[in-house]
């Protein structure tokens, strides 16, 4: 099993570039299903999940080609199976957003209940209500969502919750629906303008994306497409708290600032001092940070994939600052693994109180989940000695090359394989 070794106490100095957005890249491949004509993706992280996004789509029938590091075309003129197996679901939750595409291009599509995760029970009762408001037929045999429609017809939608995969299916299936679809209580994320803008550019025909209201008239057909995939602005915020944590001076390029601004803001108050500079964040710490509070909520609030790296960056912060988790259920599984490296944490229901600490004793611990993982890596590069974090294969499902990039800002990190538990 591979791990990563950190020694603490380098500061951060020089650029890094941010990789292309691992949420947009997911939908964005599924989207690929919607045409038999080609779609040529660039900017696309190289990440676990692609790969598994990739195989997937290559399971159904589509051809889907790797061009280099960060190309990625897709031509599903030979769809041939449209179930979504079990193996490739469990390993990837948003392997849901096959279902929209396939049920509204082939009227059927079988996708496997992706079943609960670290951070919560993760349901997809909304993505269900909301395709059989459209008209699909849909029952659950045997862990399967099995879902029909001979043509989906537009409606008005209203999810119970703000879901940004949820509002991702029902545009992607909307598209080549009968008439218009209106969908209220959306998710405003920057990754779904993304994926809009794509597919506008394939024919679709859409308004109001990134906002809680969005309009879809259906067409007959969508055609093939190029398009970049926007930049990861979680990437980009979890080299702000690497920064604010163990000080220096970084230039993040590629980034998109006004996608992060609840992030840059947060950041901002625990003592860094970022410029925007044609893309790319100038930023600066020399100080110990001080403590932030942080409250997360849907787009444009401060984002759930940002709370565990904040939160790394309060354990070593002057003061005590109180975290609320708002959308997941269970995402405070980096807890007990930070209180291993010395942080004094508590946790009262979905908030946490983090008291400062003066220093952090490296340790070995493990990764949980995604961004528990990076909220360790913020961990172990300011905590005195080695920390070795166990299961960074959950690391590599969302960071492209995060300790490569590391390293070239000045941090003693290392990939290394753990023989004991070959
Ligand atoms: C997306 O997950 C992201 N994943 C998550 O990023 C992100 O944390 C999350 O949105 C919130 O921003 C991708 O985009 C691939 P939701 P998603 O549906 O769509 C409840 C990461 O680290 N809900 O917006 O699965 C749900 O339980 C990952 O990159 C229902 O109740 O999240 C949660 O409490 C982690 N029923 C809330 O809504 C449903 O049918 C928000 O979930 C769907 C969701």
């Amino acid at each position: 099993m591979e791990e990563l070794q950190i020694i603490g106490g380098s500061k951060l100095e020089g650029d890094v570039s941010i990789s292309g957005a691992k949420n947009a890249a997911l939908p964005i491949l599924c989207a690929g299903l919607l045409t038999s004509e080609t779609i040529l993706l660039t900017n696309v992280p190289d990440l676990h999940d692609v790969s598994t996004t990739i195989k997937l789509l290559s399971q159904l029938g589509s051809v889907t080609r790797k061009h280099g590091q960060n190309e990625v075309s897709i031509t599903s003129n030979n769809i041939e199976n449209l179930k979504a197996p079990y193996e490739l679901v469990k390993a990837m939750r948003a392997s849901i957003l096959v279902l929209g595409p396939l049920l509204t291009r082939f009227g059927e599509a079988i996708v496997s209940m992706p079943g609960g995760c670290a951070i919560g029970q993760r349901p997809v009762d909304q993505h269900i209500k909301c395709l059989s408001a459209l008209g699909a037929d849909i029952k659950i045999e045997h862990g399967f969502v099995i879902a029909r429609a001979k043509k989906l017809k537009g409606t008005l939608i209203r999810p119970d919750v703000i879901t940004v995969t949820g509002t991702e299916n029902i545009i992607m299936a909307a598209t080549l629906a009968e008439g218009e679809t209106i969908i209220e209580n959306a998710a405003c994320e920057p990754e779904i303008v993304d994926l809009s803008n794509m597919l506008i550019k394939m024919g679709a025909n859409i308004k109001g994306h990134g906002t809680n209201r969005i309009i879809i008239k259906g067409v007959d057909k969508l055609h093939g497409t190029s398009h970049r995939i926007l930049p990861d602005r979680i990437e980009a915020g979890t080299f702000l708290c690497a920064l604010a944590a163990t000080g220096g001076n970084i230039r993040i390029k590629d980034a998109n600032p006004y996608n992060m601004l609840a992030t840059i803001d947060k950041i901002r108050l625990s003592g860094v001092n970022v410029k925007q500079d044609n893309g790319n964040l100038i930023c600066s710490m020399s100080k110990r940070p001080e403590s932030v509070d942080v409250i997360t909520r849907e787009y444009p609030g401060l984002a759930t994939d940002m709370q565990a790296q904040f939160m790394a960056l309060n354990c070593i912060a002057r003061g005590t600052s109180i975290i609320v988790e708002n959308i997941f259920e269970n995402r405070y599984l980096h807890v007990q693994e930070l209180n291993r490296l010395g942080a004094n944490i508590t946790i009262n229901g979905n908030s946490a109180t983090v008291h400062g600490v003066d220093f952090l004793s490296g340790a070995t611990v493990k990764a949980t989940d995604l961004r528990a993982s990076a909220s360790l890596v913020i961990a172990g590069l300011v905590a005195q000695g080695k920390t070795t974090i166990e299961q960074i294969y959950h690391l590599d499902r969302g960071y492209e090359n995060m300790e490569l990039k590391l390293q070239k800002l000045g941090a003693n990190i290392k990939r290394a394989t753990n023989r004991n538990d070959e």
